[in-house]
This record gives structure tokens, C-alpha cells and sequence, in this order.
């Protein structure tokens, strides 16, 4: 929740921009830029023909496909405007909007119905990883929000331990290998090509500690917050990969 019409065009101008003058990193990665709901249009009217592989998408979306749901923004209205691909269960909506993992699964599969890539977000909080339960949760969470008819191509799921978004900790990298391949585990129990399945870590990621996180086994990609709000952060991270 950053920025204005004006802010958000001239950020993903940037970004692309760089992008252009670094073409070797769209060879290497997807770049994908998820922009406030409202500023979606913008963002998609600036993004012309040299900049057509950066991918959008949106932060959620709704669990119905219309009607009287007041506030709500579904996957057909993300769809009809351009958008390829949707965060959904972010750890903020979790907490802030109370979405249980249930609620996410419901989005996920109203998204992938209407042809969106969601991108699941999983991740457990300071005290539950203090418990020793951290792994308990992200399977629950795997299992709740990852609805049937989930496959490699429609699927991304991100592990963002909950105390470590914007806080500037990261989880050490041995946590994060454990982490990724018990996902990579549980993922095999559910989907078929599961070792196709990226999986992406986020949580305080930034140019300084990007190509060690990206280093990890099973660390595919990663998920970007407040360095994303940066041209030169984000496109930094970007040269990391
Ligand atoms: P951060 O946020 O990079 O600022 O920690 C990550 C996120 O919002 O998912």
C-alpha cells in the first residue's frame, strides 16, 4: 500500500528501464511487479512493447467471481485488465484480513479458474518457529491453500518466515535450505512435476544478501518487498540472479 499514480508509472518506468539496458537478466529470470490494485492500469498502460516480458500481477483477489462483495476485486476483473499473475494468503492478509488458509485456497482456485498464476504465500511467525512448530504450519498451510487442479504451471509458492518480512532479519541460510526442501518434499506428495514447482523465499531480501538467498538449493526465485519500491534495489536484486 505505497505510492500514487504518478510514483507507481515512474517506478515501473525505471525498473524497466533498467531492464532494457541489462537484457541478459529477462534471458536469466522472470521479472514480475505486482502494484497496488489501483495502480494496475497505469502500470500495465506504461509497459510497451520493450518491456512486454515484465510480467504483471496483483497482491490477492477475491473468492467469489462477482456480486455484491463490497471492496472486493475478483480474478476475472484482474484478468480483464491485464494482469498474468496473483500473490494470494501474503502473510499480511493472513493477519490483517484474518484470510485462514481455507479462505486462501478458495482464491487460488477462483484464480486459476480465470487463467491466473497464483503465487501462494506460506510462512510461520516468530513464536512458532521459537516452538520448534515452524514446519507444522507452512504443511497446514501448504495443504489448506493449495487447492486440486494446482500444477507447476499455475502455481508458485513463496516461504516468507512472518518475522522476517521488513524487519531487515533473514532467515540463515541452513533454515532456509531445510525449509524449501521440506516444501519441495511436501509438494511431491500433491502434484505431479512438483520438482517444476518454483518456490521462492522472501523476507528482507536485498541487492547485499540476494545472490546468497538465490545460491540456495531449492531457492528459486525470490519475493520483494520494501526493496521493490527502489529502482536501483530491486533491479540490484535483479542482477544477483
Ligand atoms: P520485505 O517484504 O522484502 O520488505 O521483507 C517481503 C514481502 O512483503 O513479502
Amino acid at each position: 500500500m505505497n505510492g500514487t499514480l504518478e510514483s507507481a508509472s515512474q517506478l515501473f518506468e525505471d525498473i524497466a528501464q533498467g531492464l532494457v539496458q541489462n537484457p541478459q537478466i529477462l534471458d536469466k529470470c522472470d521479472m514480475l511487479v505486482c502494484p497496488a490494485s489501483v495502480h494496475l492500469p497505469i502500470v500495465k498502460q506504461t509497459r510497451n512493447e520493450d518491456h512486454a516480458k515484465i510480467l504483471i500481477g496483483a497482491q490477492t483477489c477475491s473468492f467469489q467471481d462477482d456480486g455484491a462483495y463490497t471492496g472486493e476485486i475478483s480474478a476475472t476483473m484482474l484478468k480483464d485488465i491485464g494482469c498474468e499473475y496473483v500473490i494470494i494468503g501474503h502473510s499480511e492478509r493472513r493477519i490483517y484480513h484474518r484470510e485462514s488458509s481455507v479462505d486462501i485456497g478458495k482464491k487460488v482456485t477462483k484464480a486459476h479458474e480465470h487463467g491466473l498464476v497464483t503465487i501462494i504465500c506460506v510462512g510461520e511467525k516468530e513464536d512458532e518457529r521459537e516452538e520448534g512448530g515452524a514446519k507444522d504450519v507452512v504443511e497446514e498451510q501448504l495443504h489448506q491453500s493449495m487447492p486440486p487442479g494446482s500444477t507447476p504451471e499455475n502455481t508458485v509458492i513463496a516461504y516468507e518466515p512472518v518475522w522476517a518480512i521488513g524487519t531487515g532479519k533473514t532467515a540463515t541460510p541452513e533454515d532456509v535450505e531445510d525449509m524449501h526442501a521440506f516444501i519441495r518434499e511436501k509438494l511431491k506428495e500433491k502434484l505431479e512435476d512438483s520438482e517444476k514447482v518454483r518456490i521462492l523465499y522472501g523476507g528482507s531480501v536485498k541487492p547485499e544478501n540476494a545472490a546468497d538467498l538465490l545460491n540456495i538449493k531449492n531457492v528459486d526465485g525470490a519475493l520483494i518487498g520494501g526493496a521493490s519500491l527502489s529502482a536501483e534495489s530491486f533491479l540490484g536484486i535483479a542482477k544477483a540472479v
